[in-house]
């Protein structure tokens, strides 16, 4: 199964002085898989993600890029690109010139993909002749993204891209993505948007303090049955109550105020919901309080959810 591997980190750890940036992780992202990196500040995302850019090598671990071992040297392994703590841009040139200059660099006959095609995908070609000092945090990420596609990545690797995006910006990087990988792109990302990640990956590591908590499938998450919190709108919010109130596995967990939320295995929480509808009392909307990529990520992390939002 290696050769659908396009990163198996095995035990890598870096140091920086005293500071244990990464202790003996492992990752390994499926050839046309997206994975999302989530973790709380400092518990290491950029760090991994520079060693797969080649931006640093690490102090022990074996790391394979694209079936290729990585050495000591640093150097961007072939067929990756992306970028840690925001892309690198020409402030003082236009969206095109920047990615023209970026081209030219890389030399003809790269394999490169037009200038015009990889505005478009990332929503930039009305403003492609604008200058990127005038840019915000999201078009610069989506510029950033538009360099990275513009040598046809096999591995793209990207440290929080949709920080400053707007819902049209947000799109335009979520059809990127997803076309990348159904085309058979590894994509890397780290972000702090759980919405983001359940949209968008097929599997997530979770990293606390240099260590992996979890790694695996979203649905290996979801699996583990966890009671969440549920809020519920009903068209009887008194009757609803008092159902929840009898029924198996469920409890209230709300403050006795205007909403319901109830916390409840999925089972139960069926349950509850046949109950209602059995009582007369309609169901207009059941939803996590936070996701259950949220919920697991605050638990393995041991954040109290009110840290959070
Ligand atoms: N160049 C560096 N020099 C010193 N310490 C660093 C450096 N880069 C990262 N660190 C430290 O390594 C740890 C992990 O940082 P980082 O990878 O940036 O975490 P994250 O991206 O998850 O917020 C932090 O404690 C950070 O302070
Ligand atoms: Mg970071």
């Amino acid at each position: 199964m290696d050769t659908l591997l396009a990163v198996r980190a095995s035990g890598i750890t870096k140091c920086f002085g005293d500071v244990v940036a990464l202790d003996g992780v492992d990752l390994e992202v499926a050839q046309g898989g997206i994975h999302g990196l989530v973790g709380p500040n400092g518990a290491g995302k950029t760090t991994l993600l520079g060693l797969l850019l080649g931006l640093a090598v690490a102090d022990r671990g074996s790391l394979e890029i694209l079936r290729t071992p990585v050495g000591r040297a640093l150097a961007a392994p072939d067929g990756v690109a992306g970028f840690v703590d925001g892309p690198g841009l020409y402030p003082s040139l236009t969206a095109r010139q920047n990615l023209a200059a970026l081209a030219a660099l890389r030399g003809p006959g790269a394999g490169t993909a037009g200038i015009d095609e990889v505005l478009d995908q990332v929503g930039l070609t009305d403003v492609a002749d604008d200058r990127a000092n005038g840019f915000s945090l999201g078009m610069r990420q989506r510029l950033g993204l538009a360099a990275a596609l513009l040598t046809r990545p096999r591995l793209l690797v990207l440290d929080e891209p949709s920080n400053g995006l707007d819902p049209a910006g947000k799109r335009h990087v979520h059809g990127v993505l997803n076309r990348l990988a159904a085309e058979g792109t590894a994509v890397v990302l780290s972000s702090h948007r759980m919405d983001d990640l359940e949209a968008l990956c097929s599997e997530v590591t979770i990293l606390a303090t240099g260590r992996v908590v979890f790694s695996g499938p979203l649905g290996k998450l979801a699996a583990e049955n966890r009671e969440l919190d549920y809020r519920i709108v009903t068209s009887d919010p008194a009757a609803a109550r008092r159902v929840a109130a009898g029924t198996p596995g469920v409890r209230i967990a709300d403050d006795g105020a205007e909403r319901l939320v109830v916390r409840a295995p999925v089972p139960a929480l069926d349950e509850l919901v046949v109950r209602l509808v059995g009582a007369g009392v309609a169901v207009r909307e059941l939803a996590p309080v936070v996701s259950p990529l949220e919920a697991a990520f605050l638990a393995l992390t041991d954040q109290p959810q009110e840290d959070v939002r």
